[in-house]
């Protein structure tokens, strides 16, 4: 089932330093705390995959999300794997693998899965589709391991749903567009999942929002990197210095007068093959 001669042949270009991108593996442990009730929401989707199945977290990070599903369907008899391209975080991964859990985690591009055709009950991604610039290829691909009958389910934040309610709509405009445009290969993935999954044959397709509000600009700056953001806009000449400290101040001032709030909503879409 997994093809082993092409995980070796993966080859990860780290073309993009940590800071320029918009993760690092102690940012995964930070959402994972506030995205609890999400990811937990979309492991239910892949609950009733029939026994002996294998379940796959593509873009798996640091690999918690598939532990936690693996402790969570004990005795189901079901193969837990992990893939991501970055060596870096399947060997992190790798330290959270129990003896008895029946997950294993490989490095390998979700572009060319290292998996034969419908070697897969149920597929899991969250937060990978947003940096897929060429997703019908992702969704082509994840539609050929997947088995008739199983399932498909995403989490994706919408970066075009971020708002602001402190002031300088000018900004948080800019700042909008800049994410889900510029920054995020994919920024508007969330709103394209439904489109995604009808167009490679994915039936009974569900769609779940959940708005996530955050009320401090603390929280902004370590769940959204609203300051590390606004200060690449600056470098890149998107807003002026002028800019960037009126928003700053305007978040600061919302913060100290007890009124910050920032949102963003994060959707699960999943679907039947
Ligand atoms: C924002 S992180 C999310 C990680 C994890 N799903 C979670 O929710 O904690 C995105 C992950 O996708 C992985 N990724 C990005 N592009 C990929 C690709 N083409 N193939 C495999 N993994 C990829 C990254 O290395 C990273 O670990």
């Amino acid at each position: 089932m997994i093809n082993r001669l092409t995980t070796r042949n993966q080859v990860y270009s780290e073309n993009k330093t940590m800071a320029e991108k918009h993760y690092n593996i102690d940012y995964l442990s930070e959402t994972m705390k506030l995205l609890q009730g999400v990811k937990h929401k979309s492991y239910t989707y892949l609950e009733s995959t029939p026994d002996g199945g294998t379940i796959v977290d593509l873009g798996c990070g640091t690999g918690q999300d598939l532990c936690h599903m693996a402790r969570a369907f004990q005795g189901n008899n079901l193969h837990f794997i992990g893939i991501d391209h970055d060596p870096k975080m399947i060997s992190k991964a790798k330290e959270l693998i129990e003896t008895d859990n029946n997950v294993e985690f490989f490095v390998g591009d979700a572009l060319h899965l290292p998996l034969d055709d419908e070697a897969v009950g149920g597929i899991r991604m969250e937060r990978l589709v947003q940096h897929i610039a060429k997703p019908a290829a992702l969704f082509k691909e994840v539609y050929r391991v997947v088995k008739i009958g199983g399932r498909a389910v995403i989490v994706e934040s919408d970066w075009k749903s971020i708002s602001f309610y402190n002031g300088n709509l000018s900004v948080s405009d800019k700042l909008n567009n800049y994410l889900s445009t510029k920054k995020v290969n994919n920024g508007k993935a969330a709103q394209s999942l439904t489109t995604y999954l009808r167009n490679i044959g994915f039936r009974e397709i569900t769609l779940e929002v959940t708005p996530f509000v955050l009320s401090s600009y603390n929280d902004a700056c370590t769940y959204l990197w609203i300051d590390k953001m606004i200060a690449e806009m600056l470098t890149l000449d998107l807003i002026t210095q002028a800019e960037h400290d009126d928003f700053v101040a305007a978040q600061k001032y919302a913060d100290e007068q007890g009124f910050f709030s920032c949102s963003m909503n994060i959707v699960v879409v999943s679907g039947v093959k």
